[in-house]
């Protein structure tokens, strides 16, 4: 009898990149769901474990991979041939996760996911959303009527966040770092350069900045905000250090708020699901960039060097 093969990215040494290895499809085991993996996300997080750069890493060789999405081969409490996103549990941080085409996780790292949901958007877009109504409501609590400036704009928290703040009525300004993702700032937002960032430019004082790019983004954003303004911030992919001369920040009186979709997404959880409706739908776009399992160097350059638009994501089958 052969055994039957399946090819997984494997992890040897933080530093590198995952070497596409094929190895058996792994035992059913009790306690466990076996998944024909068809999605998987690279994030930031991804990213960070492999440089060996997250506080939670794997013993090494591990597949990366923290979330993804599939069709249940055999669980004792998923119905075989469901589709099943995949997350948490550590998978991808303590335990093999999901960069192969075979994974075997704990049942409770598998949840149901309504059927003709593309597995792309199954396995990427609870972070975005979630992120993007942490900031918007829970953290930056935006007002119809309200100017919001949103940095990384084509970026995948950033479009979703421009989505979300302008259904809460407000008037939104994208700003991204590259010409040639103008085009990618939502409708309705208008559309701005981060090297041309002004008071001027952006047509008068903001209520609210919600910055995901961090560093000098967020240095020259934050005089663009009136007094009692608020700024929440989401990300630091441009820098994660801030000079703040304290007397000046009296002055201004502007909130510096942090978002953790961590530790707010119970809070959001339900709002967030309600969102996943009108993305399947398309009423909100979030853009999704392919690749295939041979094309993980690739995706990883596109989302190191911010080329990429919206989420990275491994088709896996
Ligand atoms: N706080 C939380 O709970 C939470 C949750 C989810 C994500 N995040 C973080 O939020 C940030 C944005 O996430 P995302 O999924 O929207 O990421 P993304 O899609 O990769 O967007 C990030 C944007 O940052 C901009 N950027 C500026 N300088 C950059 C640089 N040196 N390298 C790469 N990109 C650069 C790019 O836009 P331009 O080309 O327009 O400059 C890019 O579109 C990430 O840092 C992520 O880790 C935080």
């Amino acid at each position: 009898m052969t055994t039957a093969k399946s090819r997984a990215l494997v992890l040897e040494s933080f530093g590198s990149l995952p070497r596409l290895v094929e190895r058996p499809v792994p035992e059913p085991r009790p306690g466990h769901t076996l998944v024909r993996m068809r999605a998987a996300q690279v994030g930031h997080l991804d990213l960070n474990v492999v440089d060996g750069k997250f506080g939670i890493l794997p013993d090494l060789p591990a597949v990366p991979g923290t979330t993804g999405c599939g069709v249940v081969l055999a669980s004792d409490i998923h119905p075989e041939g469901s589709l099943v996103r995949l997350g948490g549990k550590a998978l991808g941080l303590r335990r093999d996760g999901c960069w192969a085409e075979h994974a075997l996780v704990p049942d409770a790292a598998a949840e149901a996911v309504a059927e003709g949901t593309d597995p792309a958007l199954a396995c990427s877009w609870f972070s975005p959303v979630g992120t993007a109504w942490a900031a918007v409501h829970a953290v930056a609590q935006v007002q119809a009527g309200e100017r919001v400036l949103v940095t990384g704009a084509a970026g995948a928290v950033g479009a979703m966040t421009v989505q979300v703040a302008a259904r809460a009525g407000a008037e939104v300004i994208g700003v991204v770092g590259r010409p040639t993702k103008l085009a990618h700032v939502p409708a309705p937002a208008k559309s701005v350069l981060a090297s041309d960032l002004s008071v001027e430019s952006v047509g008068g004082p903001v209520d609210v900045v919600v910055d995901t790019v961090g560093g000098p983004v967020l240095r020259d954003a934050l005089p663009l905000v009136r007094p009692r303004g608020r700024v929440a911030l989401v990300g630091y992919t441009a820098g994660r250090e801030l000079t703040v001369d304290l007397a000046d920040f009296l002055l201004a009186d502007v909130s510096l708020l942090p978002v953790n979709l961590m530790t707010r997404g119970k809070e959001i959880a339900a709002d967030a699901e309600g969102l996943l409706a009108e993305l399947r739908s398309g009423e909100l776009t979030l853009e999704i960039e392919r690749h295939g399992i041979e094309g993980l160097t690739e995706a990883v350059r596109r989302l190191r060097s911010g080329e990429a638009v919206g989420k990275v994501v491994l088709e896996l089958g």
